[in-house]
């Protein structure tokens, strides 16, 4: 039997626009070959790096290009070695490891159905030591799928503003919404001086090109490029001119379209799904993203459940790979079909020991 798998925090292949990216690797390499070709600037494809810098109304020197936006994690890891950070509980694993590989401790912050608990945050930034910086993902969460209310968001800006406090808003999901108004993000909000914006074309054009971003505090961006240098002298050229040549024929939005009609279709087919098959659980309703976050009855070890979930042919992330609870489990419906979805669900429901 083949294993349905919802443990891939990646797009359907559908999502893919294969062909036009071909086409756009190509016309890259014939109208900048040299400059696509060569060592250039660290801080990336200067066409893009400008499209980016518009988007967020910044000066380009503050917008650093990174093949894929967790390569910028680990140079802010680097920059900040030993040091201690403030993270979301749960929050995305490979983070957490990016940050522990380099000797940053993390303190977790709880989280609710409206994400990050700010009296909990406050209650963090005055007992314990000053953290380097909050990491957060305010928007679709990875793992969680949770969403920070509006409110939250113009309090966490008081907050950093209070404690003068650094935060990494990690945001590569915020485009891809199925449903209602998108929140101003904290970078808006805050106006950028405390803020790091991080996001990616990973969501939105395809992960493979490896084109990831952050926008950051001038000074920070200076030491960050000089990370960047000693790491690979140049980021990757062609996939950065392969991600302009696609925003330049107005290919974005389009493709965003087509990608939220696909992936937004897996999320009701999913959330149908728990219903259906699974009461007694709960879960979050995420309005965008890849992931649901799924509570099972207490006293359910989804960690020791993930083994013979397999054998039965599903796979999904345990919870507590993200620093979650026992009962809790990731799902991501990014990855897989309809049907994939209806009979995974069925699958996962029948090994869960409740149900009422
Ligand atoms: C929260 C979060 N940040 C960063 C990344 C990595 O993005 P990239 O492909 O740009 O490295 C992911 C990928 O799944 C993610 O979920």
């Amino acid at each position: 039997m083949d294993t349905i798998t919802f443990a891939r925090g990646n797009p359907a292949h559908e999502c893919i626009p294969v062909e036009e990216l071909a086409d756009c690797a190509r016309a890259a390499i014939e109208r900048d070959g040299t400059t696509v070709l060569s060592y250039g600037p660290v801080g990336g494809y200067g066409p893009l790096r400008e499209w980016i810098a518009e988007r967020h109304g910044v000066d380009p020197s503050r917008v650093l290009v990174t093949n894929g936006s967790l390569q910028g994690m680990v140079f802010l890891a680097e920059r900040f070695a030993g040091g201690c950070v403030l993270v979301e509980a749960p929050t995305y694993d490979r983070s957490l490891k990016i940050l522990a590989s380099h000797g940053v401790e993390t303190t977790p912050v709880s989280m609710d159905g409206e994400g990050l608990e700010l009296d909990a945050l406050e209650q963090a930034l005055r007992s314990g030591e000053k953290p380097a910086f909050l990491y957060t993902i305010p928007t679709f969460q990875n793992p969680s799928g949770r969403t920070l209310s509006v409110d939250r968001r113009h309090r966490l800006v008081e907050l950093a503003r209070e404690h003068d406090l650094l935060v990494l808003e990690d945001d590569p999901y915020g485009l891809v919404r199925y449903e209602g108004e998108p929140p101003p993000t904290l970078f808006e909000l805050e106006g950028g001086e405390r803020v790091i914006y991080s996001s990616s074309f990973s969501k939105t054009i395809a992960p493979g090109l490896r084109v990831g971003y952050f926008v950051l505090p001038e000074g920070l961006e200076r030491e960050l490029e000089a990370l960047a240098v000693s790491t690979y002298i140049t980021p990757v050229l062609l996939g950065q001119a392969t991600v302009f040549e696609f925003l330049r024929r107005g290919n974005f939005e389009p493709n965003l379209e087509r990608v939220r009609s696909l992936l937004g279709a897996r999320r009701d087919a999913m959330l149908e799904a728990l219903e259906r098959e699974l009461p007694g659980a709960s879960w979050s309703r995420p309005e965008g993203g890849y992931f649901i976050w799924l509570e099972l009855p207490e006293g359910t070890d989804t960690t020791a459940l993930a083994g013979v979930a397999g054998k039965t042919g599903v796979a999904y992330v345990p919870g507590p790979d993200f620093g979650g609870e026992p009962n809790t489990a990731r799902l991501a419906f990014s990855f897989v079909s309809l049907d994939e979805i209806r009979e995974g669900v069925r699958r996962l429901a029948a090994l869960v020991p409740v149900s009422v």
